[in-house]
Protein backbone atom coordinates (compact mmCIF):
# COMPACT_ATOMS: atom_id res chain seq x y z
CA UNK A 1 0.00 0.00 0.00
CA UNK A 2 1.07 3.43 -0.62
CA UNK A 3 2.41 5.77 1.80
CA UNK A 4 2.84 9.44 1.88
CA UNK A 5 7.00 9.80 2.31
CA UNK A 6 6.85 11.96 5.70
CA UNK A 7 4.51 9.86 7.07
CA UNK A 8 6.64 6.80 6.07
CA UNK A 9 9.95 8.42 7.99
CA UNK A 10 8.17 9.35 10.76
CA UNK A 11 7.46 5.92 10.86
CA UNK A 12 10.16 3.83 9.84
CA UNK A 13 12.68 6.23 12.00
CA UNK A 14 13.77 8.82 15.39
CA UNK A 15 12.97 12.11 12.97
CA UNK A 16 10.26 14.29 14.47
CA UNK A 17 7.76 16.51 12.10
CA UNK A 18 10.40 19.19 12.06
CA UNK A 19 13.58 17.25 11.53
CA UNK A 20 12.17 15.44 8.51
CA UNK A 21 10.88 18.96 6.97
CA UNK A 22 14.38 20.20 7.74
CA UNK A 23 15.72 17.08 6.04
CA UNK A 24 13.59 17.53 3.03
CA UNK A 25 14.67 20.98 2.48
CA UNK A 26 18.02 20.27 3.18
CA UNK A 27 17.74 18.33 -0.26
CA UNK A 28 18.82 15.09 2.31
CA UNK A 29 15.64 12.58 1.25
CA UNK A 30 15.65 10.68 -2.29
CA UNK A 31 13.44 8.32 -3.64
CA UNK A 32 14.68 5.42 -5.58
CA UNK A 33 17.79 8.06 -6.35
CA UNK A 34 16.26 10.96 -6.96
CA UNK A 35 16.50 14.07 -4.04
CA UNK A 36 12.92 15.60 -3.57
CA UNK A 37 11.45 18.23 -1.46
CA UNK A 38 8.06 16.65 -0.97
CA UNK A 39 6.92 14.89 1.68
CA UNK A 40 3.79 14.91 0.65
CA UNK A 41 4.70 12.75 -2.47
CA UNK A 42 3.27 8.81 -2.17
CA UNK A 43 6.18 5.96 -2.09
CA UNK A 44 5.92 2.30 -2.33
CA UNK A 45 7.54 1.38 1.28
CA UNK A 46 7.91 -2.27 0.07
CA UNK A 47 9.65 -1.42 -2.98
CA UNK A 48 10.45 2.30 -3.42
CA UNK A 49 14.13 2.96 -2.10
CA UNK A 50 14.12 5.63 0.22
CA UNK A 51 17.43 7.28 1.67
CA UNK A 52 18.11 9.85 4.05
CA UNK A 53 21.45 11.60 3.36
CA UNK A 54 22.63 8.65 1.64
CA UNK A 55 21.25 5.79 4.20
CA UNK A 56 19.02 3.59 2.97
CA UNK A 57 15.36 3.23 5.64
CA UNK A 58 14.52 -0.15 5.24
CA UNK A 59 10.39 -0.58 5.88
CA UNK A 60 9.78 -2.87 8.06
CA UNK A 61 6.17 -3.16 9.48
CA UNK A 62 8.01 -4.94 12.46
CA UNK A 63 10.69 -4.90 14.25
CA UNK A 64 12.76 -7.55 16.37
CA UNK A 65 15.85 -6.69 18.29
CA UNK A 66 17.67 -8.60 20.83
CA UNK A 67 19.99 -7.11 23.39
CA UNK A 68 22.58 -7.88 25.28
CA UNK A 69 21.90 -5.68 28.21
CA UNK A 70 24.76 -4.32 30.90
CA UNK A 71 23.74 -3.43 34.52
CA UNK A 72 23.16 0.04 35.03
CA UNK A 73 20.64 0.40 31.88
CA UNK A 74 16.47 0.01 32.72
CA UNK A 75 13.79 -1.55 31.11
CA UNK A 76 11.60 1.02 29.76
CA UNK A 77 11.63 3.57 26.29
CA UNK A 78 11.74 6.69 28.79
CA UNK A 79 13.44 7.29 32.14
CA UNK A 80 14.05 10.53 34.46
CA UNK A 81 17.22 9.68 36.14
CA UNK A 82 18.60 6.03 34.26
CA UNK A 83 19.46 5.44 30.95
CA UNK A 84 17.33 3.01 29.03
CA UNK A 85 17.81 -0.25 26.83
CA UNK A 86 16.48 2.09 24.67
CA UNK A 87 19.09 4.30 24.48
CA UNK A 88 21.61 1.07 23.53
CA UNK A 89 19.04 0.45 19.98
CA UNK A 90 21.94 1.74 17.07
CA UNK A 91 20.47 4.96 15.42
CA UNK A 92 19.52 3.08 11.99
CA UNK A 93 17.51 0.08 14.01
CA UNK A 94 16.11 3.18 16.50
CA UNK A 95 12.41 4.13 15.46
CA UNK A 96 9.74 5.80 17.70
CA UNK A 97 7.61 2.84 18.64
CA UNK A 98 9.89 0.67 19.93
CA UNK A 99 9.47 -0.88 23.53
CA UNK A 100 11.24 -3.22 25.37
CA UNK A 101 9.32 -6.80 25.94
CA UNK A 102 9.62 -7.40 29.30
CA UNK A 103 11.53 -5.96 32.52
CA UNK A 104 14.81 -6.77 33.77
CA UNK A 105 16.33 -4.72 37.03
CA UNK A 106 18.64 -1.92 36.55
CA UNK A 107 21.75 -4.42 37.88
CA UNK A 108 20.67 -7.58 35.86
CA UNK A 109 22.19 -8.48 32.39
CA UNK A 110 21.36 -10.14 29.36
CA UNK A 111 18.61 -11.08 27.11
CA UNK A 112 16.29 -8.27 26.22
CA UNK A 113 13.81 -8.29 23.57
CA UNK A 114 12.94 -5.07 22.09
CA UNK A 115 10.00 -4.61 19.47
CA UNK A 116 7.18 -2.89 18.14
CA UNK A 117 4.83 -5.77 18.13
CA UNK A 118 2.54 -5.62 20.65
CA UNK A 119 0.59 -9.03 20.26
CA UNK A 120 4.39 -10.64 20.22
CA UNK A 121 5.46 -9.26 23.49
CA UNK A 122 2.06 -9.84 24.62
CA UNK A 123 2.50 -13.77 24.16
CA UNK A 124 5.88 -13.54 25.37
CA UNK A 125 4.89 -12.14 28.75
CA UNK A 126 1.54 -14.05 29.50
CA UNK A 127 2.49 -16.55 31.95
CA UNK A 128 -0.86 -18.63 30.28
CA UNK A 129 1.33 -18.98 27.04
CA UNK A 130 3.69 -20.99 28.71
CA UNK A 131 6.80 -19.24 27.05
CA UNK A 132 9.96 -20.02 29.57
CA UNK A 133 12.75 -17.42 30.45
CA UNK A 134 15.91 -18.91 31.88
CA UNK A 135 18.25 -17.01 34.04
CA UNK A 136 21.83 -18.13 35.70
CA UNK A 137 22.25 -16.54 39.15
CA UNK A 138 25.34 -15.90 41.28
CA UNK A 139 24.34 -17.09 44.70
CA UNK A 140 25.61 -15.86 47.72
CA UNK A 141 25.28 -19.00 49.76
CA UNK A 142 25.74 -22.33 47.93
CA UNK A 143 22.94 -23.99 46.57
CA UNK A 144 20.84 -26.58 48.15
CA UNK A 145 19.30 -29.58 46.78
CA UNK A 146 15.73 -29.00 48.36
CA UNK A 147 15.58 -26.40 46.23
CA UNK A 148 14.50 -28.20 43.23
CA UNK A 149 11.65 -29.92 44.86
CA UNK A 150 10.66 -25.94 46.87
CA UNK A 151 10.95 -24.46 43.72
CA UNK A 152 8.93 -26.86 41.35
CA UNK A 153 5.95 -26.99 43.98
CA UNK A 154 5.58 -23.07 43.80
CA UNK A 155 7.67 -20.55 46.29
CA UNK A 156 5.46 -18.08 48.22
CA UNK A 157 7.20 -14.85 47.37
CA UNK A 158 7.62 -11.96 49.94
CA UNK A 159 3.95 -10.03 50.27
CA UNK A 160 2.59 -13.41 50.15
CA UNK A 161 2.55 -14.48 46.46
CA UNK A 162 2.98 -17.69 45.29
CA UNK A 163 4.76 -18.29 42.42
CA UNK A 164 4.35 -20.90 39.47
CA UNK A 165 5.93 -23.87 39.34
CA UNK A 166 9.67 -23.47 38.47
CA UNK A 167 12.96 -25.28 37.20
CA UNK A 168 16.33 -24.89 39.35
CA UNK A 169 19.52 -26.67 38.85
CA UNK A 170 22.66 -26.31 40.67
CA UNK A 171 24.83 -25.23 38.12
CA UNK A 172 27.73 -27.97 37.36
CA UNK A 173 31.11 -27.19 38.56
CA UNK A 174 29.54 -23.89 40.46
CA UNK A 175 28.37 -24.27 43.87
CA UNK A 176 27.27 -21.00 44.03
CA UNK A 177 25.28 -20.74 40.60
CA UNK A 178 22.06 -21.96 39.62
CA UNK A 179 20.28 -22.31 36.49
CA UNK A 180 16.72 -21.43 36.51
CA UNK A 181 13.35 -21.35 34.57
CA UNK A 182 10.18 -18.95 34.95
CA UNK A 183 7.20 -18.60 32.80
CA UNK A 184 5.97 -15.62 34.72
CA UNK A 185 7.79 -12.41 35.56
CA UNK A 186 6.59 -10.80 38.91
CA UNK A 187 8.68 -8.09 40.27
CA UNK A 188 12.19 -8.94 41.03
CA UNK A 189 10.97 -12.67 40.94
CA UNK A 190 14.27 -14.88 41.05
CA UNK A 191 15.49 -12.85 43.81
CA UNK A 192 12.58 -12.62 46.10
CA UNK A 193 12.29 -16.87 45.35
CA UNK A 194 16.06 -17.35 46.12
CA UNK A 195 15.39 -14.40 49.42
CA UNK A 196 12.33 -16.99 49.92
CA UNK A 197 14.71 -20.28 50.71
CA UNK A 198 17.08 -17.72 52.51
CA UNK A 199 19.98 -17.00 50.28
CA UNK A 200 20.37 -14.14 47.97
CA UNK A 201 21.21 -13.27 44.07
CA UNK A 202 24.41 -11.59 43.77
CA UNK A 203 24.62 -11.40 39.77
CA UNK A 204 21.74 -12.52 37.52
CA UNK A 205 21.66 -13.11 33.89
CA UNK A 206 19.03 -13.86 31.54
CA UNK A 207 20.10 -16.43 29.50
CA UNK A 208 17.40 -17.72 27.02
CA UNK A 209 14.01 -17.04 26.49
CA UNK A 210 11.56 -19.97 24.71
CA UNK A 211 14.08 -21.73 22.37
CA UNK A 212 16.08 -18.48 21.68
CA UNK A 213 19.98 -18.37 23.13
CA UNK A 214 21.22 -14.84 23.51
CA UNK A 215 23.59 -15.48 20.31
CA UNK A 216 26.93 -15.54 21.27
CA UNK A 217 28.36 -13.09 19.10
CA UNK A 218 26.73 -10.02 20.51
CA UNK A 219 28.72 -8.47 23.41
CA UNK A 220 27.13 -6.27 26.17
CA UNK A 221 25.58 -3.32 25.09
CA UNK A 222 25.09 -4.61 21.72
CA UNK A 223 22.01 -5.11 19.74
CA UNK A 224 20.89 -7.06 16.98
CA UNK A 225 17.98 -7.70 14.56
CA UNK A 226 16.27 -10.92 14.61
CA UNK A 227 14.34 -11.94 11.73
CA UNK A 228 11.55 -14.88 11.18
CA UNK A 229 13.11 -18.06 12.17
CA UNK A 230 14.31 -16.56 15.40
CA UNK A 231 11.11 -14.81 16.24
CA UNK A 232 9.31 -18.21 16.11
CA UNK A 233 11.92 -19.56 18.15
CA UNK A 234 11.16 -17.44 20.84
CA UNK A 235 7.43 -18.25 20.87
CA UNK A 236 8.63 -22.02 20.95
CA UNK A 237 9.16 -24.65 24.41
CA UNK A 238 11.70 -26.77 24.17
CA UNK A 239 11.68 -29.18 27.60
CA UNK A 240 13.79 -27.90 30.49
CA UNK A 241 16.32 -30.79 30.56
CA UNK A 242 16.98 -30.79 27.33
CA UNK A 243 17.66 -26.91 27.63
CA UNK A 244 19.73 -27.41 31.00
CA UNK A 245 21.78 -30.44 29.58
CA UNK A 246 22.69 -28.34 26.55
CA UNK A 247 23.94 -25.18 28.89
CA UNK A 248 25.42 -27.70 31.19
CA UNK A 249 27.85 -28.30 28.13
CA UNK A 250 28.41 -24.99 27.84
CA UNK A 251 28.52 -24.00 31.39
CA UNK A 252 31.95 -24.15 32.60
CA UNK A 253 34.26 -22.52 29.98
CA UNK A 254 31.79 -19.79 29.53
CA UNK A 255 29.56 -18.87 32.76
CA UNK A 256 31.45 -19.33 35.47
CA UNK A 257 34.66 -16.78 34.51
CA UNK A 258 31.52 -14.39 33.11
CA UNK A 259 29.97 -14.29 36.24
N1 LIG B 1 14.03 -11.76 38.35
C1 LIG B 1 14.67 -10.79 39.05
O1 LIG B 1 14.68 -10.80 40.27
N2 LIG B 1 15.29 -9.83 38.36
C2 LIG B 1 15.34 -9.78 37.02
O2 LIG B 1 15.94 -8.86 36.46
C3 LIG B 1 14.66 -10.79 36.30
C4 LIG B 1 14.02 -11.77 37.00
Amino acid sequence: MKQRLDRFLSEQTIYTRTDISKLLWKRKVSVNGKITREGEIKIDPQNDRVEVSGNEIIYREKIYLILNKPAGYVCATEDKTDPTVIDLVPDQLKRKDIFPAGRLDKDSEGMVLITNDGALSHRILSPKKHIPKYYIVKLRENFVENYERLFSEGIVISGGEKCLPANVRACPNAENMAFIELFEGKFHQVKRMFESVENSVEKLVRTQMGSLEIPENIGLGECMEILHNDVEKLLKQTPFEEVFKRFSTKFSSYWINKL
